[in-house]
């Protein structure tokens, strides 16, 4: 019927193997026949990295987490879109793509990744290659899709972790940080924000000034309340200082953004907190996928092929509602969806005083 390619490309996250699982699974039954790619686009540079998969080879994949087929956010076609980077891949590389390829008859390709990778494809897809796109960031950012997977397993991680550090707060009246993805968007950290019962919620929508934040300590340590949780997304914007520079997440990783907001509090404020950071980090993106994104990243893989069988080229698979439609590619990796005034669960936190500025 015809030979499709499928990679994993950008972070990893929980759901990529039940993706490629529940594609190559319902794929075969209709007869097609699939190529899996090594370490996302890497694999289909030379020198090619790929193996044919047979329904037998993804039997049993779909509850573990990472990729099996290896991916990642750097490499030759780039994958990681930061702000004003426009992720444009050099003509000479999207071409060597498009010609390996073809040297090995492949009719589509099934691209699972964030906005990065899907704008990486779509110029793939430019070139002539058949794209079908597959929405996966924990982030939650792109705006054609009620839901990515991968965000779902993340969020409990995250509310795990705030649950955990209520209690050291508490017991020793002291401020607890707990850091956690989202680099553009705080969708990690408002919702498990409110879940997680934190006092102050920290995205990068929201820019604050440090001032504020050490008067609202101030006032609970007045109120009697000696101890706070405070989720911090990796992109918060602290005195109108970002510290996530796009393409460098090591420099978040390296210096943390939380770091910096103890510093500045303890600047403004000696001895007068005892404060604490907690990384959540890497912890939401690996382990096993909970039952919502084994499900949705099943319904996509399958959504997938149920576009290719429809003809459908340079879309991207999305949750809309209960059910799985396409969105054109080049409308999915143009807007990102950010946390407003307008979400309920910044404004249910807002009313329950919780600082979010
Ligand atoms: O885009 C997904 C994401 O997990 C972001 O939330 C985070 O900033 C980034 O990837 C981390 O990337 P890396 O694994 O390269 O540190």
């Amino acid at each position: 019927k015809g030979r499709i390619g499928i990679l994993t490309a950008g972070g990893d996250c929980a759901g990529l193997n039940a993706v490629i699982a529940a594609a190559v699974n319902y794929g075969s039954r209709l007869g097609y026949e699939f190529v899996g790619f090594r370490r996302g686009f890497e694999g289909v540079l030379s020198p090619m990295a790929f193996q044919i998969l047979t329904h037998a080879d993804v039997r049993g994949i779909s509850h573990l987490g990472g990729s099996f087929l290896h991916t990642t956010n750097r490499g030759r076609f780039g994958g990681k879109k930061g702000a004003g980077d426009s992720n444009q891949i050099p003509e000479e590389i999207l071409e060597e793509a498009r010609h390996n390829l073809a040297s090995i008859n492949v009719d589509g390709l099934i691209v699972i990744g964030g906005d990065g990778s899907l704008s990486a494809a779509l110029q793939l897809a430019e070139r002539g290659v058949r794209v079908i796109g597959v929405p996966k960031t924990i982030d939650n950012d792109l705006a054609a899709t009620d839901q990515t997977f991968g965000f779902s397993t993340a969020l409990g991680v995250a509310v795990d972790a705030l649950d955990r550090v209520h209690t050291t707060a508490t017991s020793h009246d002291r401020v607890l940080f707990v850091e956690v993805m989202g680099r553009h968007t705080g969708w990690i950290a408002l919702k498990a924000g409110l879940a997680g019962g934190a006092d102050a919620i920290l995205v990068p929508e929201f820019p604050f000034d440090i001032d504020d934040l050490v008067r609202f300590l101030r006032d609970r340590k007045a109120e009697g309340k000696g101890s706070a949780v405070i989720v911090v997304a990796e992109g918060a914007v602290v005195d109108g200082k970002r510290s996530y520079e796009a393409g460098s997440a090591s420099e978040v990783r390296f210096a943390g953004v939380t770091n910096r907001i103890m510093h500045l509090v303890e600047q403004l404020a000696p001895d007068e907190f005892e404060m604490r950071a907690t990384v959540v980090g890497h912890i939401q993106r690996g382990g096993t996928p909970n039952a919502r994104d084994r499900n949705l990243a099943r319904a996509y893989g399958v959504g997938a092929i149920d576009a290719l069988e429809r003809g459908e080229d340079q879309v991207m698979v999305s949750l809309h509602g209960q059910e799985i439609i396409t969105v054109p590619m080049a409308e999915a990796v143009s807007r990102l969806k950010a946390v407003g005034q307008d979400t309920l669960e910044y404004s249910t936190a807002r009313k329950l005083g919780v600082f979010v500025h």
